[in-house]
């Protein structure tokens, strides 16, 4: 092979080296280039046989075992290396990991998620990772889904603004700055419609729904510029997403011009066959897939002969292959692999791997991940303290215990959760990530009390029992079924430690919360009760008379029993990642404020869903008969360690056209006696509407840092173009008439402000 052959030459426009090269592939190698297959077993024959575009979960000794078979192959195309980094790079021991992005959103900050992501590529870059399989785009409606915890939460607008920063952290300046990678938006669109909770069940969901609130996020990382999308595992209306031809064409790539690569999850086209059955085989399903305008084929192996007997029957065009094959291509010059393959960079590897800055910037993470849900003053423990120079709480007058007792209190890989090192995708990584980059409540509380407090520990219950999945050990796909998961008993001499610790304690910290085990794909649960002998610990704790203090690592919304709803303090820590326990021992210290918003609302009862706040008003009566609906937490609320006052709304101008601007003020007034980082919500109200519409919506929202008894007057900005709705047409209008502006610290109508103005 010589330079002057146009596809290898730089020089050249990337339209004329991909027009060149598709041109010189055999339908083989077409078909092998749509290929992204599991690197698990070994490279060898993905690369020779199937001539594979793409492999994702591949070690490091299987990433560099492709390279030097691509290279040694007839054209030389690089691969793309996938992986899930999807709060960190989950996947490469030692590696930074961020808490997840459900953790990550209860700091409404677009710059810090944007920060995260860019780390996230400097690092995945340097290990020769080029795509990552983030951010998620879902929305959460059902809390039993075991994906929530991958998810920004509940609502659309804080999703959109959050994935954008991602999809821009990731994709840096441009694909040929060597840190960047691709970002994907997944799971395209209305895969957290579950059934029951249960992950990737079909989803009853109408086209309006879609587009009132599913839809929106994915549009708007469409139009920055997300490179690729990956397809749901769901079915809406009968037809699986791999072959929906309205969602894909109409309107990705027919109304928002969408030019990017389109992925498939994991056996799309197989699921089409073996589970959906609505495909007779895989050149049927081959030939859909394509013909829908699907690029990348993940980890269906029979797609390589399925799609070249579609064509060799006339049921596939060749030039579906060409295009598909194109787009991909496209993003491998995009990205300069021809020039750079981006191989492991053991160098870089060295510079930037849990770097210290990435490190200390992954604490202050954590620390916005973290929601205050309720406080009698037990927090900060005595009153707080200040930091030495370590970081550790100094100038206690007083020797205290704490109990820091729980089954989360010491548990690394809850702390970390899905998709970090040992949850389960990697099997390079069966002891997860060296233990001691993680920092457990119980080593957060050990490292920073005051010189002289006793810390003490124990477990106090276990969550769950495994054993073997009675349905077998793989799925009918090859990946690995979950271990079956049942309550642990309450374990009376682990109970009995926990609850002599408490009492000789001045506090307790109890961390209780779900486990890795119930958590992600496949592992939805039936119920969001604390399971195991958790409620029996709080309940026990509460007996003891020590003020406890709850801190519910959970990764998704839990139900509380009244014994940790009446503790003294609970912190909500989500997966709060490496840095966590370290950030919540800081924050009970009063080291640092409390500043995360709930991202998604809590629920009082399994039963009481869905609780999620945008709901379509209607229904009889206004409560269950045996139960309210009030969530026991609401969609923005989050407390500080002091009070803010809210006062003095004002619009400036209240006659609008749908091309003006809502201008308005707020008056927030920090009425206490420490530092606040405010989150000030917008939510419109439209007030009649010609289709039933969601009481109100997040439409904007401004943090602001204020000291004590500071009061500072914030400028508000909404443009009238954002207070759509999506009428019985399918359409995304402004409805002339009445609206709301309503403006406070949380989504509760008490907690709102309200103010009108007209839009004629
Ligand atoms: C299946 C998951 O649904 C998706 O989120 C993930 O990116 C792929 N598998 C690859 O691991």
């Amino acid at each position: 092979m010589t330079a002057t052959l146009p596809y290898l030459d730089a020089s050249l426009p990337v339209a004329e080296r991909v027009a060149d090269l598709v041109g010189r592939m055999t339908l083989p190698e077409k078909v092998g280039q749509m290929l992204q297959l599991n690197a698990k077993d070994g490279v060898d024959a993905l690369v020779t046989d199937f001539h594979v575009g793409s492999i994702l979960h591949a070690s490091p000794e299987n990433v560099r075992r492709a390279h030097e078979l691509t290279a040694q192959t007839r054209l030389g195309i690089p691969l793309l290396v996938a992986e899930d980094c999807i709060h960190g790079h989950s996947f490469w021991e030692g590696a930074t990991i961020f808490p997840t992005q459900l953790g990550m959103a209860a700091s409404w900050d677009p710059t810090l998620l944007e920060r995260v992501a860019r780390i996230t590529a400097v690092e995945a870059a340097a290990t020769g990772i080029h795509w990552t399989f983030s951010p998620v785009l879902c929305i959460t409606r059902d809390l039993r889904w075991g994906r929530v915890t991958e998810t920004f939460g509940e609502d659309p607008h804080l999703i959109g603004e959050l994935a954008a920063a991602m999809v821009r952290g990731y994709q840096g300046e441009g694909l040929d700055d060597p840190t960047a990678i691709l970002a994907t938006a997944k799971h395209f669109a209305g895969y957290s419609e579950t059934q029951g909770g249960r992950d990737a069940s079909e989803a009853d969901i109408s086209r309006r729904k879609l587009r009132a609130w599913f839809l929106p996020p994915f549009e708007r990382v469409a139009r920055e510029g997300c490179r690729t999308f990956m397809l749901g595992y769901q079915s809406m209306d009968g037809v699986p997403v791999t072959i929906n031809s309205w969602l894909l064409d109409d309107v990705l790539r027919g109304e928002w011009g969408y030019t990017g690569t389109l992925v498939t999850d994991w056996d799309n086209v197989g699921r089409m066959v073996w589970e959906q059955h609505i495909q007779p085989d895989y050149t049927h399903a081959s030939a859909a897939a394509v013909n829908a305008g699907n690029d990348m084929i993940m980890t269906t192996p029979q797609f390589f002969a399925g799609a070249q007997d579609a064509i060799a029957r006339g049921m596939l065009d060749e030039a579906r292959i060409d295009a598909a094959v194109a787009r991909i291509l496209t993003l491998k010059f995009e990205l300069g692999l021809f020039e750079d393959p981006r191989h492991p960079d053991t160098e870089a590897q060295a510079a930037v791997i849990h770097a210290a800055e990435h490190a200390t910037f992954n604490l202050d993470v954590a620390r916005r991940s973290l929601v205050l849900l309720a406080n009698d003053g037990v927090l900060p423990l005595d009153g707080g303290f200040e930091a030495d120079a370590e970081g550790r709480a100094t100038g206690s007058t007083t020797v205290r215990t704490v109990a820091v007792v729980g089954p989360s209190a010491d548990d690394q890989h809850t702390q970390l959760g899905d998709w970090a090192g040992n949850s389960g995708q990697a099997d390079w990584l069966p002891e997860g990530h060296p233990r001691e980059l993680t920092t457990t409540v119980l080593d957060g509380f050990r490292t920073l009390s005051p010189e002289g407090w006793a810390v003490t520990h124990a477990r106090g219950a276990d969550i769950v029992k495994l054993g073997p999945n009675p349905d077998g050990e793989f799925f009918p796909d090859g990946q690995p079924r979950p271990l079956a998961a049942t309550s642990a008993p309450v374990d009376e001499a682990q109970l009995a430690q926990a609850v002599a610790a408490a009492k000789d304690a001045d506090f307790v910290v109890a961390v209780v919360g779900d486990c890795i085990d119930l958590v992600g794909e496949t592992k939805s649960t039936a119920t969001l009760e604390l399971l195991g002998g958790q409620v029996a610990l709080l309940d026990a704790l509460a007996q003891t008379g020590t003020p406890y203090v709850v801190v519910l690592m959970a990764s998704k919304p839990l139900v509380l029993p009244a014994s940790a709803m009446n503790a003294n303090a609970i912190i909500w820590a989500a997966n709060p990642g490496m840095a966590g326990g370290r950030a919540i021992a800081e924050i009970a210290l009063g080291l640092v404020e409390p500043s995360g918003r709930l991202p998604i609302s809590f629920a009082a009862h399994v039963g009481q869903q869905p609780v999620f706040y945008h709901q379509i008003p209607g229904q009889h009566g206004s409560r269950y008969a045996d139960l309210t609906q009030r969530p026991p937490f609401a969609f923005g609320e989050g407390l500080s360690y002091t009070t803010i006052e809210y006062s003095d709304l004002q619009i400036t101008q209240t006659q609008l056209t749908e091309a003006d601007t809502v201008r308005a003020s707020v008056t927030v007034a920090n009425t206490g006696t420490r530092p606040a980082l405010e989150t000030v919500q917008v939510y419109v109200s439209d007030v009649v509407t010609p289709v039933t519409w969601a009481a109100k919506e997040l439409k904007t929202y401004v943090q602001v840092e204020l000291a004590p008894g500071e009061q500072r007057t914030v400028d508000l900005e909404l443009p009238v173009a954002a207070c759509t709705i999506v009428d019985a047409h399918e359409r995304r209008v402004v409805d002339p008439g009445e609206f709301a502006l309503l403006v406070g610290p949380s989504s509760r109508d008490e907690a709102l402000l309200r103010a009108e103005f007209h839009v004629s």
